[in-house]
This record gives structure tokens, C-alpha cells and sequence, in this order.
């Protein structure tokens, strides 16, 4: 029987959102949040000038906060950069690394990626590392040659203590902002396929979150999440809308031990 975990979904905002549209969903998000079962957790990664609001409208709620990206350099002459010690300083918690948009749109390397991993666990973020094939890669029989060699590639920069502490989201390219999700058995056949590899490095990591990413939505959440290895979601387009993130929280409550 697999083993059950609490659940965590995490909203990705990407580069939406402005002051007064903030507030509102917000407010919302950390009300919503509220009336959740103690085992399903609850996270935004914002843009970064969207730190301090969202530090002053989330703290003392179940919801905590974060950024989309970190710097491989802690400080220094590297203008645009936004280190992870600067995002703590907001009372920050997360940090997405690996994103394949950025990845594709900024090149970042498996190295890069891992590096980074490393910046935000020095500072005392939890890294949420996304891992993902492309259409074409999946078509070639490459998924699992290629997400296992983005894991691997941060792994083996971690001690077995840091990669426990470390959120992995399994997010298929081709899924996201397609509307296309993956279905629930091909997001499991390879989430288990991570596990499998999370738990070689050393059992204190067999069990880290594990997040499917790819146009989850109200309909398609409690399916997904259903799966054994499934612990929650990275949310795109359906974090900017209160009724739908707060709905995708409660299909992971649903989901929850205690749901
Ligand atoms: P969508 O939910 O919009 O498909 O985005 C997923 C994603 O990239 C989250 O990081």
C-alpha cells in the first residue's frame, strides 16, 4: 500500500498580477486557506516586487509565499539578479528552480538549475524543482532519460540531508498552458518513476513532495491527485483565479488523510 502524505499545492503566478488585483486574491487565498485540513499546505510563488505585499497580506495565514526564480550568486556585480537571502528577508519560504521556461527562455543548464538549488537551500528556502520532457522527447520514448537526468543533476549537489529538504514537480513541457494535463496514469508512471529515484539517493528523501505541474484545473485536480505518488500540484493559469486555486485546494483536501 503506498504511503500517505500530507499535500501541498503551490500557486506559480509566472509574470502576472498588479498591486490592487493582488490584494483581492490574496485575501481570498489566505481566507480560503483557513478552512483547509491541517494536512493540506498551501503556497504562491509571486513576482518578486510582489514579496512585501504578499509578506504583509499572508502572514499569520495557512498560506506561505515565494519567488519563481533565484540567483546562482548570493551578492554582488550581477545586475537583475535577485538573491535568495534578499526574498528571506520578505519572510519568504519557496523558491521555484528549473522552471522550463526558464530553462528554454533564459537557457538555464541542469547545472545552472542545480546551483540555484543550492542558493535557496543555503538561504533557507524550500526549492521547488521542476523536472520535464518536451513533446517530442516524450514521443521518442525520452521521458524518463530526461527528467531523470534533471534530478539527477541537482542530486548529486546535495547532501541526502539536503535533498530532503527539496519540493520536485514533475512538469511535462507540452502540458503547460496547453490545457493538455497529462492524464492521471502517464503523471503517476512517472512521478513513481521519480520516487524511485529520490529514494536511491537515501531514505530520508523517498518522501519528499512530489507535484504534478501542467493545466491542473478544478476538473482535473482530485483525479490527479488521487494518484499514490501524486502530493500535490504547481498551478499555473488556475492560481490567478481565487474560486479555481481554492477549489484545487480542496480537491487535495479531499484527497488528505484527513479530507
Ligand atoms: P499551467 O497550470 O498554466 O499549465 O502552468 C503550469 C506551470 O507551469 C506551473 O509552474
Amino acid at each position: 500500500m503506498s504511503k500517505q502524505r500530507a499535500k501541498l499545492v503551490v500557486g506559480n503566478w509566472k509574470m502576472h498580477g498588479r498591486l490592487a488585483e493582488n490584494a483581492t486574491l490574496l485575501q481570498a487565498v489566505a481566507h480560503g486557506a483557513g478552512e483547509l485540513p491541517a494536512d493540506v499546505r498551501v503556497g504562491v510563488c509571486v513576482p518578486s516586487p510582489y514579496l512585501a505585499q504578499s509578506q504583509s497580506l499572508l502572514e499569520g495565514s495557512r498560506v506561505v509565499w515565494g519567488v519563481q526564480d533565484v540567483s546562482a550568486f548570493t551578492h554582488g556585480a550581477y545586475t537583475g539578479e535577485v538573491a535568495a537571502p534578499m526574498v528571506v528577508d520578505f519572510g519568504a519560504t519557496l523558491a521555484i528552480v528549473g522552471h522550463s521556461e526558464r530553462r528554454a527562455y533564459h537557457r538555464e543548464s541542469a547545472e545552472l538549475v542545480a546551483v540555484k538549488t543550492q542558493r535557496a537551500l543555503e538561504a533557507g528556502l524550500t526549492p521547488i524543482v521542476c523536472v520535464g520532457e518536451t513533446l517530442e522527447e516524450r514521443e521518442a520514448g525520452l521521458t524518463e532519460q530526461v527528467v531523470g537526468t534533471q534530478l539527477d543533476e541537482v542530486l548529486a549537489k546535495l547532501s541526502v540531508q539536503e535533498a530532503a529538504r527539496l519540493v520536485v514537480a514533475y512538469e511535462p513541457v507540452w502540458a503547460i498552458g496547453t490545457g493538455k494535463s497529462a492524464s492521471s496514469e502517464q503523471a503517476q508512471a512517472v512521478h513513481a518513476f521519480l520516487r524511485a529515484r529520490l529514494a536511491a539517493k537515501g531514505a530520508a528523501v523517498a518522501d519528499v513532495p512530489l507535484l504534478y505541474g501542467g493545466s491542473v484545473k478544478p476538473e482535473n485536480a482530485e483525479e490527479l491527485f488521487r494518484q499514490p505518488d501524486i502530493d500535490g500540484g504547481l498551478i499555473g493559469g488556475a492560481s490567478l483565479k481565487d474560486q479555481d486555486f481554492l477549489a484545487i485546494c480542496k480537491a487535495a483536501a479531499a484527497t488528505s488523510v484527513a479530507g
